[in-house]
Protein backbone atom coordinates (compact mmCIF):
# COMPACT_ATOMS: atom_id res chain seq x y z
CA UNK A 1 0.00 0.00 0.00
CA UNK A 2 1.05 3.66 -0.48
CA UNK A 3 1.94 6.08 2.26
CA UNK A 4 0.63 9.36 2.46
CA UNK A 5 3.68 11.12 0.67
CA UNK A 6 3.11 8.10 -2.36
CA UNK A 7 -0.79 9.53 -2.47
CA UNK A 8 -0.08 13.13 -2.73
CA UNK A 9 3.12 12.85 -5.29
CA UNK A 10 0.49 10.73 -7.31
CA UNK A 11 -2.41 13.22 -6.71
CA UNK A 12 -0.20 15.88 -7.70
CA UNK A 13 0.99 13.50 -11.05
CA UNK A 14 -2.41 13.91 -12.18
CA UNK A 15 -3.10 17.30 -11.63
CA UNK A 16 0.26 18.46 -13.99
CA UNK A 17 -1.40 16.41 -16.34
CA UNK A 18 -4.76 18.24 -16.10
CA UNK A 19 -3.15 21.40 -16.66
CA UNK A 20 -1.30 20.52 -19.04
CA UNK A 21 -3.62 19.27 -21.58
CA UNK A 22 -6.14 21.36 -23.79
CA UNK A 23 -9.89 21.31 -23.77
CA UNK A 24 -10.72 22.33 -27.20
CA UNK A 25 -14.74 23.26 -27.12
CA UNK A 26 -15.40 21.68 -23.63
CA UNK A 27 -17.12 23.52 -21.29
CA UNK A 28 -17.11 23.34 -17.51
CA UNK A 29 -20.17 20.91 -16.65
CA UNK A 30 -23.23 22.08 -14.82
CA UNK A 31 -25.32 19.85 -12.55
CA UNK A 32 -27.72 17.67 -14.87
CA UNK A 33 -31.70 17.98 -14.34
CA UNK A 34 -33.04 15.38 -15.66
CA UNK A 35 -34.29 12.83 -14.03
CA UNK A 36 -32.45 9.81 -13.87
CA UNK A 37 -30.87 6.85 -11.54
CA UNK A 38 -27.40 7.01 -11.95
CA UNK A 39 -24.94 9.25 -14.06
CA UNK A 40 -22.13 7.45 -16.27
CA UNK A 41 -19.38 8.75 -18.94
CA UNK A 42 -18.60 6.85 -21.76
CA UNK A 43 -15.11 6.61 -22.80
CA UNK A 44 -13.74 5.39 -26.29
CA UNK A 45 -17.33 5.34 -26.70
CA UNK A 46 -17.07 3.66 -30.41
CA UNK A 47 -21.08 3.71 -31.68
CA UNK A 48 -22.51 3.60 -28.32
CA UNK A 49 -23.04 0.35 -26.89
CA UNK A 50 -22.29 1.00 -23.09
CA UNK A 51 -24.59 3.96 -23.74
CA UNK A 52 -27.97 1.67 -24.80
CA UNK A 53 -27.40 -0.72 -22.13
CA UNK A 54 -26.92 1.92 -19.06
CA UNK A 55 -29.65 4.03 -20.66
CA UNK A 56 -31.88 1.03 -20.69
CA UNK A 57 -31.76 0.95 -17.39
CA UNK A 58 -32.16 4.11 -16.14
CA UNK A 59 -28.57 5.61 -16.63
CA UNK A 60 -27.97 9.44 -18.46
CA UNK A 61 -24.55 9.57 -20.38
CA UNK A 62 -23.17 13.12 -18.82
CA UNK A 63 -19.97 13.00 -21.28
CA UNK A 64 -18.33 10.62 -23.87
CA UNK A 65 -15.05 10.56 -25.84
CA UNK A 66 -14.37 9.26 -28.94
CA UNK A 67 -11.70 9.76 -31.62
CA UNK A 68 -12.69 8.33 -34.63
CA UNK A 69 -14.24 10.73 -37.29
CA UNK A 70 -16.57 7.63 -38.45
CA UNK A 71 -17.41 6.00 -35.20
CA UNK A 72 -18.56 9.70 -34.14
CA UNK A 73 -21.52 9.77 -37.10
CA UNK A 74 -22.92 6.81 -35.96
CA UNK A 75 -22.62 7.63 -31.92
CA UNK A 76 -24.10 11.41 -32.75
CA UNK A 77 -27.30 10.22 -34.81
CA UNK A 78 -28.19 7.36 -32.78
CA UNK A 79 -27.59 9.58 -28.89
CA UNK A 80 -28.58 12.06 -27.39
CA UNK A 81 -24.99 14.01 -26.78
CA UNK A 82 -24.02 17.78 -27.31
CA UNK A 83 -21.12 18.60 -28.92
CA UNK A 84 -19.67 20.40 -26.18
CA UNK A 85 -19.89 17.04 -24.01
CA UNK A 86 -18.51 14.75 -26.68
CA UNK A 87 -14.52 15.20 -26.84
CA UNK A 88 -12.48 13.66 -29.24
CA UNK A 89 -8.63 12.66 -28.08
CA UNK A 90 -8.81 11.80 -24.56
CA UNK A 91 -5.30 12.43 -24.08
CA UNK A 92 -6.84 15.62 -24.54
CA UNK A 93 -9.71 15.88 -21.87
CA UNK A 94 -9.00 17.84 -19.14
CA UNK A 95 -10.92 16.07 -15.60
CA UNK A 96 -12.09 19.60 -14.99
CA UNK A 97 -14.30 19.43 -17.52
CA UNK A 98 -15.57 15.44 -17.21
CA UNK A 99 -18.84 15.95 -14.79
CA UNK A 100 -18.84 14.33 -11.79
CA UNK A 101 -20.39 10.89 -12.45
CA UNK A 102 -21.39 7.51 -10.90
CA UNK A 103 -20.34 5.35 -13.14
CA UNK A 104 -17.19 5.79 -15.72
CA UNK A 105 -17.36 3.09 -18.56
CA UNK A 106 -14.53 2.53 -21.14
CA UNK A 107 -13.67 -0.65 -23.86
CA UNK A 108 -10.74 1.03 -24.01
CA UNK A 109 -7.33 -0.15 -26.63
CA UNK A 110 -5.09 -2.63 -25.26
CA UNK A 111 -1.02 -1.15 -25.31
CA UNK A 112 1.63 -2.63 -23.93
CA UNK A 113 3.38 -1.11 -20.12
CA UNK A 114 6.46 -0.50 -19.69
CA UNK A 115 8.58 -3.59 -19.88
CA UNK A 116 10.08 -2.82 -16.52
CA UNK A 117 7.29 -4.27 -14.83
CA UNK A 118 5.32 -1.84 -12.06
CA UNK A 119 8.62 -0.77 -10.30
CA UNK A 120 8.24 2.65 -11.70
CA UNK A 121 4.69 2.83 -10.51
CA UNK A 122 2.62 5.67 -12.66
CA UNK A 123 5.51 5.88 -14.86
CA UNK A 124 4.62 2.24 -16.63
CA UNK A 125 1.15 3.45 -17.55
CA UNK A 126 2.00 7.29 -18.20
CA UNK A 127 1.78 7.50 -22.40
CA UNK A 128 -0.99 4.90 -22.55
CA UNK A 129 -4.61 5.42 -22.84
CA UNK A 130 -5.06 3.40 -19.73
CA UNK A 131 -3.46 6.60 -18.03
CA UNK A 132 -6.04 8.78 -19.08
CA UNK A 133 -8.71 6.51 -17.53
CA UNK A 134 -6.98 5.96 -14.23
CA UNK A 135 -6.37 10.35 -14.43
CA UNK A 136 -9.92 10.54 -14.94
CA UNK A 137 -10.71 8.22 -11.97
CA UNK A 138 -8.24 9.73 -9.74
CA UNK A 139 -9.85 13.49 -10.67
CA UNK A 140 -13.65 12.65 -10.21
CA UNK A 141 -13.68 9.64 -8.09
CA UNK A 142 -17.14 7.98 -9.60
CA UNK A 143 -18.96 5.24 -7.30
CA UNK A 144 -17.85 2.16 -10.18
CA UNK A 145 -15.78 1.86 -13.14
CA UNK A 146 -16.75 -0.82 -15.57
CA UNK A 147 -14.34 -1.21 -17.85
CA UNK A 148 -13.72 -3.67 -20.60
CA UNK A 149 -10.95 -5.50 -23.20
CA UNK A 150 -10.22 -8.16 -25.18
CA UNK A 151 -9.43 -11.15 -23.23
CA UNK A 152 -6.14 -11.52 -24.63
CA UNK A 153 -5.37 -8.46 -21.79
CA UNK A 154 -4.68 -11.89 -19.37
CA UNK A 155 -1.70 -12.62 -20.54
CA UNK A 156 -0.62 -9.38 -22.69
CA UNK A 157 3.22 -8.91 -21.73
CA UNK A 158 3.77 -12.13 -19.94
CA UNK A 159 0.70 -11.27 -17.48
CA UNK A 160 2.21 -7.97 -16.57
CA UNK A 161 -0.01 -5.15 -18.31
CA UNK A 162 -2.88 -7.35 -16.31
CA UNK A 163 -0.97 -7.11 -13.11
CA UNK A 164 -0.09 -3.07 -13.66
CA UNK A 165 -4.00 -2.77 -14.84
CA UNK A 166 -5.04 -3.80 -11.52
CA UNK A 167 -2.15 -2.63 -9.34
CA UNK A 168 -3.27 0.66 -10.25
CA UNK A 169 -7.01 0.70 -9.22
CA UNK A 170 -6.27 -1.18 -6.16
CA UNK A 171 -3.26 0.48 -4.64
CA UNK A 172 -2.85 3.80 -6.47
CA UNK A 173 -6.96 4.60 -7.02
CA UNK A 174 -8.29 2.43 -3.99
CA UNK A 175 -10.87 0.66 -5.76
CA UNK A 176 -11.61 -2.64 -5.16
CA UNK A 177 -11.54 -4.77 -8.71
CA UNK A 178 -12.84 -7.88 -10.15
CA UNK A 179 -12.71 -9.35 -13.42
CA UNK A 180 -14.07 -12.19 -15.75
CA UNK A 181 -14.10 -13.26 -19.28
CA UNK A 182 -17.79 -12.73 -20.69
CA UNK A 183 -18.85 -14.46 -23.76
CA UNK A 184 -21.92 -12.83 -25.25
CA UNK A 185 -23.53 -15.80 -26.31
CA UNK A 186 -23.75 -16.45 -22.45
CA UNK A 187 -26.73 -13.02 -22.30
CA UNK A 188 -28.54 -13.97 -25.60
CA UNK A 189 -27.12 -13.38 -28.01
CA UNK A 190 -25.54 -15.88 -30.88
CA UNK A 191 -21.93 -14.37 -31.00
CA UNK A 192 -18.89 -16.09 -29.10
CA UNK A 193 -16.99 -12.64 -28.32
CA UNK A 194 -15.02 -13.46 -24.98
CA UNK A 195 -14.65 -10.02 -23.87
CA UNK A 196 -12.66 -9.25 -20.32
CA UNK A 197 -14.83 -6.90 -17.96
CA UNK A 198 -13.52 -5.65 -14.83
CA UNK A 199 -15.49 -4.16 -12.18
CA UNK A 200 -14.42 -1.72 -9.42
CA UNK A 201 -16.15 0.29 -6.43
CA UNK A 202 -14.88 2.77 -4.80
CA UNK A 203 -16.28 1.91 -1.66
CA UNK A 204 -16.93 -1.42 -0.94
CA UNK A 205 -17.08 -2.69 2.51
CA UNK A 206 -19.12 -6.73 1.53
CA UNK A 207 -16.32 -7.03 -1.21
CA UNK A 208 -18.13 -10.36 -3.14
CA UNK A 209 -19.36 -8.20 -6.20
CA UNK A 210 -20.46 -11.47 -8.21
CA UNK A 211 -20.92 -10.79 -11.93
CA UNK A 212 -24.68 -12.44 -12.99
CA UNK A 213 -25.21 -16.12 -14.03
CA UNK A 214 -25.47 -16.76 -17.80
CA UNK A 215 -28.91 -17.05 -19.47
CA UNK A 216 -30.06 -18.79 -22.47
CA UNK A 217 -29.88 -17.84 -26.09
CA UNK A 218 -32.64 -15.66 -27.58
CA UNK A 219 -31.64 -16.78 -30.72
CA UNK A 220 -29.47 -18.63 -33.29
CA UNK A 221 -27.82 -17.63 -36.21
CA UNK A 222 -30.36 -19.42 -38.03
CA UNK A 223 -32.86 -16.85 -36.80
CA UNK A 224 -30.56 -13.88 -37.78
CA UNK A 225 -29.71 -15.29 -41.26
CA UNK A 226 -32.96 -16.59 -42.49
CA UNK A 227 -31.81 -20.05 -43.25
CA UNK A 228 -30.77 -23.21 -41.52
CA UNK A 229 -26.91 -22.05 -40.70
CA UNK A 230 -24.20 -24.81 -40.00
CA UNK A 231 -23.62 -22.49 -36.86
CA UNK A 232 -25.93 -22.09 -33.98
CA UNK A 233 -23.42 -19.68 -31.99
CA UNK A 234 -21.77 -17.17 -34.40
CA UNK A 235 -18.10 -15.98 -34.62
CA UNK A 236 -16.64 -13.31 -32.67
CA UNK A 237 -17.22 -9.73 -35.18
CA UNK A 238 -13.77 -8.55 -35.47
CA UNK A 239 -12.21 -5.35 -36.88
CA UNK A 240 -9.89 -6.91 -39.31
CA UNK A 241 -9.83 -10.00 -41.98
CA UNK A 242 -13.08 -9.19 -43.24
CA UNK A 243 -13.73 -11.37 -46.49
CA UNK A 244 -11.57 -14.33 -46.05
CA UNK A 245 -12.60 -17.40 -47.66
CA UNK A 246 -15.24 -19.66 -45.33
CA UNK A 247 -12.90 -22.01 -44.94
CA UNK A 248 -9.64 -19.83 -44.19
CA UNK A 249 -8.89 -19.68 -40.18
CA UNK A 250 -9.37 -16.23 -40.51
CA UNK A 251 -12.49 -16.42 -41.70
CA UNK A 252 -15.18 -14.58 -39.46
CA UNK A 253 -18.12 -12.84 -41.58
CA UNK A 254 -19.08 -16.17 -44.11
CA UNK A 255 -21.69 -18.48 -42.99
CA UNK A 256 -23.11 -21.68 -44.52
CA UNK A 257 -26.75 -21.33 -44.69
CA UNK A 258 -29.07 -23.42 -46.68
CA UNK A 259 -25.72 -25.46 -48.51
CA UNK A 260 -25.10 -21.75 -49.44
CA UNK A 261 -22.05 -19.45 -48.56
CA UNK A 262 -23.72 -16.27 -47.27
CA UNK A 263 -21.23 -12.84 -45.92
CA UNK A 264 -22.64 -11.28 -42.28
CA UNK A 265 -24.32 -7.79 -43.55
CA UNK A 266 -24.22 -5.09 -41.36
CA UNK A 267 -27.91 -5.21 -40.19
CA UNK A 268 -27.20 -9.15 -38.53
CA UNK A 269 -24.23 -7.63 -36.88
CA UNK A 270 -26.27 -4.99 -35.18
CA UNK A 271 -28.77 -8.12 -34.00
CA UNK A 272 -25.85 -10.08 -33.43
CA UNK A 273 -23.76 -7.23 -30.98
CA UNK A 274 -27.72 -7.14 -29.31
CA UNK A 275 -28.50 -3.24 -30.85
CA UNK A 276 -31.85 -2.27 -31.46
CA UNK A 277 -33.21 -2.71 -34.36
CA UNK A 278 -33.63 1.65 -34.97
CA UNK A 279 -30.00 1.71 -34.53
CA UNK A 280 -28.54 3.39 -37.58
CA UNK A 281 -25.11 3.06 -39.26
CA UNK A 282 -24.67 6.38 -41.55
CA UNK A 283 -20.98 5.05 -42.80
CA UNK A 284 -19.85 3.13 -45.38
CA UNK A 285 -20.47 -0.88 -45.46
CA UNK A 286 -16.03 -1.52 -44.30
CA UNK A 287 -16.60 1.56 -41.50
CA UNK A 288 -19.78 0.13 -40.79
CA UNK A 289 -18.69 -3.42 -40.11
CA UNK A 290 -15.18 -1.82 -38.30
CA UNK A 291 -17.21 -0.25 -35.87
CA UNK A 292 -19.23 -3.53 -34.95
CA UNK A 293 -16.20 -5.50 -34.94
CA UNK A 294 -15.61 -2.93 -32.13
CA UNK A 295 -18.48 -2.29 -30.68
CA UNK A 296 -19.66 -4.24 -27.18
CA UNK A 297 -22.23 -7.01 -27.37
CA UNK A 298 -25.15 -4.62 -25.60
CA UNK A 299 -26.96 -7.43 -23.53
CA UNK A 300 -23.59 -8.06 -21.86
CA UNK A 301 -23.09 -4.92 -20.78
CA UNK A 302 -26.32 -4.08 -19.43
CA UNK A 303 -26.34 -7.71 -17.46
CA UNK A 304 -23.36 -6.50 -15.78
CA UNK A 305 -24.34 -3.06 -15.27
CA UNK A 306 -27.49 -4.07 -13.68
CA UNK A 307 -25.83 -6.23 -11.29
CA UNK A 308 -23.32 -3.39 -10.24
CA UNK A 309 -26.33 -1.25 -9.62
CA UNK A 310 -28.06 -4.19 -7.27
CA UNK A 311 -24.92 -4.25 -5.41
CA UNK A 312 -24.29 -0.71 -4.94
CA UNK A 313 -27.73 -0.15 -3.75
CA UNK A 314 -28.31 -2.78 -1.57
CA UNK A 315 -24.77 -1.73 -0.03
CA UNK A 316 -25.79 1.63 0.42
CA UNK A 317 -28.92 0.98 2.24
CA UNK A 318 -27.05 -1.28 4.39
C1 LIG B 1 -12.60 -1.19 -28.53
S1 LIG B 1 -13.28 0.27 -29.18
C2 LIG B 1 -14.58 0.63 -28.05
C3 LIG B 1 -15.94 0.54 -28.67
C4 LIG B 1 -17.13 0.91 -27.81
N1 LIG B 1 -17.07 0.36 -26.48
C5 LIG B 1 -18.46 0.52 -28.48
O1 LIG B 1 -19.33 -0.04 -27.85
O2 LIG B 1 -18.63 0.78 -29.69
C6 LIG B 1 -12.05 1.47 -28.75
C7 LIG B 1 -12.37 2.86 -29.27
O3 LIG B 1 -11.40 3.78 -28.75
C8 LIG B 1 -11.24 4.80 -29.71
N2 LIG B 1 -10.00 5.52 -29.39
C9 LIG B 1 -8.72 5.14 -29.64
N3 LIG B 1 -7.87 6.07 -29.21
C10 LIG B 1 -8.61 7.07 -28.65
C11 LIG B 1 -8.27 8.32 -28.03
N4 LIG B 1 -7.01 8.74 -27.90
N5 LIG B 1 -9.28 9.10 -27.57
C12 LIG B 1 -10.58 8.70 -27.70
N6 LIG B 1 -10.94 7.53 -28.30
C13 LIG B 1 -9.97 6.73 -28.76
C14 LIG B 1 -11.22 4.05 -31.03
O4 LIG B 1 -11.51 4.90 -32.13
C15 LIG B 1 -12.29 2.98 -30.79
O5 LIG B 1 -13.55 3.39 -31.28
Amino acid sequence: MQNTAQKLSINSLYQDIDANTKSGTLKKPTRTTTQSRFTFIDLFAGIGGFHIALKNIGGECTFACEIDKSARETYKINHTISEDRFAEDITKVDSCHVPDHDLLCAGFPCQPFSQAGFKKGFDDIRGTLFFDIARLIAAKKPKVIFLENVQHLLKHDDGQTFKTIRQVITEHLGYSFYHKVVRASDFGVPQNRPRLFMVGFKEDKKGHFTFPPPVALHMTMSDILGGQCSKTIGYTLRVGGRGSKIDDRRNWDSYLVDGTVRRLSPSEGLIMQGFPAHFKLPSSQTQAMKQLGNSVAVPAIQAVAEQILRYLYDHESE
